[in-house]
């Protein structure tokens, strides 16, 4: 075979509706031509993100009868942990409710006015709360990674050593508190970053007394791309690739729910013990208890062994496998995508794709609307509406105007992939009827999520 089969079968299933396609121009005009604002119950297949849209094994459903909801001390909170420290080889976990719950504690800890954050491309939620706290993001990631169709770079999620270090020596290295390090990078493409950039970027950081913080809400998919593209890690076991990455780490931001393969849940992890207790004071304040950070005690269970069966090789082949069935057909299509496909998603090229439409006019704003239109299918923008404005309140206009059509785990079959791969071919086959929208509200933090627009 040349794509992995499923290595599950289903227990239950959720029936899907699908529209007519006067209701859908109906719901997506309700929506303001915004994917994020439509009702989950008009979508047929719904590939808007992979966060917290996994489903869950039949094992993580047991552990959920499991779970010990006492205020403090959960047993289900000593399984994570020790869950965490024996994958990552982490020395504390502070749970959160999510990804951007460790991204707020570890941002007010360590980001002071005046500070510089270098990281591999921003995220959304990350950068937010860098700039939130009076830091500014800093882009080290490599050129490469900003080119949408440079298929020859196994590892474009990779730092650029020279960009950090001309960081380092304009700024010193006593204004950055951290290096914030994407495994894999989201925005992209879901690329990931090989075993040898980790070590140099934690020689390079030791040297200079930098803190390095995994963002590892997708690490697993990263583990998988070293063991299947770089040289001397073919026969070594997900579970030994991904000790040996976090090896070069210390700390990490997660979001459960991603690799976790919950639907809710994260942590910040750390060796410092000082970072620690100042984060322990702080999760109280914003999350719960340092023994439950916004998670039910079922849903830290669930976490607890979603991050074990994650480890499984023949799961992670498959998860990847599935992205590359699916942007492999658009390939073969025409379709503009980002190249080589990532671990989590296929990413249009929406410049590409709609080339007569300007930046300033959201061509993958749009795009993501018309692919709702013509299919049912939910895709989400990635692109100039996501990057939002700076300091100054300018459009940051980033070199990536993408659609991302993102996965979940074990949740569609190769059929559905099918679907979606007609749908975008017949969006792409009409595209020149299609016209840029222009704000009619924005928000002035994270405005992709309940931006509204107009059609121009
Ligand atoms: N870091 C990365 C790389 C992410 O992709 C996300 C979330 C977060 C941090 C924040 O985690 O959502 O649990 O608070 N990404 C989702 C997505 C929202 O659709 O890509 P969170």
């Amino acid at each position: 075979y040349k794509y992995m089969p499923e290595p599950y079968k289903v227990k239950m299933v959720e029936p899907l509706r699908i529209l007519e396609k006067e209701e859908r121009l109906e719901a997506i005009k309700k929506a303001g031509y915004n994917t994020f604002l439509l009702n989950s119950r008009d979508v047929y297949i719904d590939l808007l993100t992979d966060s917290g849209t996994n489903a869950m094994s039949d094992r993580q459903w047991a552990g959920i009868m499991m779970g010990d909801e006492a205020y403090a001390g959960s047993e289900n909170f000593y399984h994570l942990q020790e869950t965490v420290q024996e994958i990552m080889g982490l020395k504390y976990v502070v749970p959160t409710h999510q990804g951007r719950g460790a991204e707020n504690i570890l941002s007010q800890i360590l980001v002071k006015p005046g500070t510089y954050v270098p990281g591999n491309m921003y995220f959304t939620t990350t950068r937010a709360h860098q700039e939130m706290n009076g830091g500014t993001f800093v882009d080290v990631v490599i050129d490469d990674a900003h080119i949408s169709d440079k298929e020859d770079v196994a590892f474009k999620g990779n730092i650029d050593l020279q960009k950090y270090e001309n960081l380092i020596n304009e700024v010193g290295a006593e204004n950055i508190p951290y290096i914030c390090v994407g495994v894999t990078v989201n925005l992209a493409g879901g690329q990931p970053v090989s075993m040898k950039n980790l070590r140099e970027v934690y020689e390079l950081s030791q040297k200079n007394g930098i803190r390095v913080m995994f963002d590892c809400t997708r690490y697993v998919e990263n583990a998988y791309f070293i063991k299947t593209k770089e040289e001397g890690y073919q026969d070594k076991t997900i579970a030994e690739i991904v000790k040996e990455m976090f090896s070069y780490a210390d700390g990490a931001t997660m979001s459960g729910k991603k690799d976790g393969i919950v639907n809710i849940g994260g942590f910040l992890a750390m060796n410092e013990e000082d970072l620690y207790h100042k984060a322990c004071a702080l999760v109280v304040v914003y999350e719960g208890m340092p023994s439950y950070g916004g998670m039910s005690g079922r849903d830290m269970e669930a976490f607890a062994i979603g991050l074990k069966e994650a480890l499984d090789f023949n799961y992670i082949k498959h998860r990847v496998e599935q992205v590359e069935y699916l942007g492999n057909k658009l390939i073969e299509a025409g379709i503009p995508i980002v190249r080589p496909i990532g671990g989590h998603a296929v990413f249009l090229d929406a410049k590409k794709f709609l080339p007569h439409i300007p930046q300033n006019e959201y061509p993958a704003q749009v795009l993501a609307a018309e692919i709702y239109i013509e299919s049912g299918v939910r895709t989400m923008e990635r692109g100039n509406v996501s990057a939002g404005r700076n300091k100054e309140g300018k459009e940051y206009f980033p070199k990536l105007e993408l659609v991302r059509l993102t996965l979940p785990r074990r949740v569609y079959s190769y059929a559905h992939l099918d679907f979606v791969a007609q749908a975008i071919i017949n969006t792409y086959n009409r595209r020149d009827e299609i016209k840029g929208l222009k704000f009619s509200y924005e928000a002035p933090v994270l405005r992709f999520f309940t931006g509204r627009f107009e059609r121009l």
